[in-house]
């Protein structure tokens, strides 16, 4: 369960959910993503679960077995895509924290005003070799970690990381309470005003909830293939999705009252948190000894997040392509450190590089969480909703009987209805129709 939260917490918390926020109009924003995780986030991890408990398997092998005469364990490739996609842009933000950590390390960071901010993060990330340098390092870190079958200690790290991270954050929303933007940047990110409120800003919340929880991408499907029978899965889910919306919302109560203080955008999009951050250090006694720390956390709590994204697709190739696993793991980094290397290009040697208006990161970040993680967590939710044995969700969720069945029938109706209606909104949506 620590590595399964591991996986969930990371920069889509800390960094993503603050910023998404602050591009769709904040407090509105934020209570359809609490919606979205209370009525798809957990009933889909309830899913993954399902899945991956009752067969112990991955995901295609899984689907083989639960569907034997259909051909949907083809899903799968979608899903592999979509997940090489996702560490494509998600490592290029894992080597920002990376060359922030490391300026906080020389001192780089303090001693600087607002627009100075700016500027450092639009000089580090319009220097190609530097970011795709940074970005390349993570993954190589990243993929050396795994090459070491470090299982356990992962879980090792994730579960004192986590708490860490936790107490850093609550530390950080006590300062926040005392800087002059406090009230405007709370009213900012956590007063519903539906005026702002888009239809594309609820998409963005549902892609959020869903890349917040690692859900589509069968990464839950493959944890949960080695959760014990007894672990009450209604439970876990409920506790991981809580923890993990807590961090998110800390990060938006740190972020937002320095955001208003310091005078920037909240729509400023994917660089908000590096450039509102290290203000934030710079207010603090012992500002540089903080930044040092936090960036750390950050780092693990990214790394433990890539692990599982890399895990999916390693045991794809290990399993499905009778492929070693050492093997399986080094065309895994070839694959991921090429689709983040074009990603990191995005903001300086392909920077003229738009696709539907979008430079190639913010078209990868896009299409991993409302296309991938989203198609991929809805179609585990038809799945298992409408076309597995409905005796296996019963027997999952209850242990056989031994534990509370109260989550079931919520369960089965969000995955058979919330979670339809859900796509075809996002489809009527996409072509235009409403
Ligand atoms: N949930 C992680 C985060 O918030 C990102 C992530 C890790 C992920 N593993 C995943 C997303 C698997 C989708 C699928 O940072």
């Amino acid at each position: 369960m620590a590595a399964t939260a591991g996986s969930a917490v990371g920069l889509g918390n800390i960094w993503r959910l603050p910023y998404e926020a602050g591009v769709n109009g904040g407090g509105a924003f934020i209570l359809v993503f609490i919606l979205c995780i209370i009525l798809l986030g957990i009933p889909v991890m309830l899913s993954e679960f399902i899945i991956g408990r009752s067969t112990h398997k991955t995901i295609k092998s899984a689907l083989r077995q639960l569907s034997p005469k259909t051909k949907i364990y083809r899903f799968s490739h979608f899903v592999i895509i979509g997940v090489l996609i996702t560490l494509g842009f998600y490592s290029v933000v894992c080597g920002w924290v990376i060359e922030y950590l490391y300026q906080a390390i020389v001192g780089g960071l303090s001693g600087h005003t607002s627009s100075e901010y700016t500027q450092i993060f639009n000089g580090f990330v319009g220097n190609g070799w530097q970011c795709v340098g940074w970005t390349i390092g993570f993954l190589a870190v990243n993929f050396l970690v795994m090459g070491q079958g470090v299982q356990k200690g992962i879980e090792r790290i994730s579960s004192i990381m986590m708490p860490l991270l936790f107490l850093f954050l609550v530390v950080f929303a006590v300062k926040a309470l005392f800087m002059p933007g406090f009230k405007d940047g709370i009213e900012f990110f956590l007063y519903p005003d539906f005026s702002k409120l888009t239809m594309r800003g609820v998409i963005d919340a549902m892609g959020q909830a869903f890349m917040s929880l690692s859900l589509g991408a069968a990464a839950m499907i493959i944890y949960s293939s080695y959760f014990n029978d007894d672990a009450p899965l209604a439970k876990d889910a409920t506790i991981i999705a809580g923890v993990n919306t807590l961090v998110g919302l800390l990060a938006g109560i740190i972020i937002f009252p320095a955001v208003f203080s310091f005078g920037f955008e909240p729509q400023s999009g994917p660089r908000l948190f590096f450039e509102v951050l290290p203000g934030v250090f710079q207010q603090m006694a012992g500002g540089q000894m903080w930044a040092i720390m936090f960036f750390t956390l950050v780092f693990f709590a990214a790394l433990t997040s890539t692990i599982s994204l890399s895990e999916v697709v390693i045991s794809f190739f290990h399993e499905e392509c009778h492929m070693s696993r050492n093997s399986s793991l080094a065309l895994t980094a070839v694959l991921a450190i090429a689709v983040a290397s074009v990603s990191a290009m995005a903001f300086n040697v392909l920077d003229h590089v738009t696709v539907f208006g979008m430079n190639l990161f913010d078209l990868f970040n896009t299409l991993s969480s409302n296309l991938f993680m989203l198609g991929g967590g809805i179609f585990t939710a038809v799945f298992v909703g409408w076309f597995l044995d409905r005796q296996i969700i019963i027997d999952q969720l209850s242990n056989h009987g031994r534990c509370n069945r109260g989550i079931i029938n919520f369960t089965i109706f969000a995955l058979r209805y919330i979670a339809p209606v859900a796509v075809i909104m996002i489809f009527l949506f996409s072509t235009g129709i409403i």
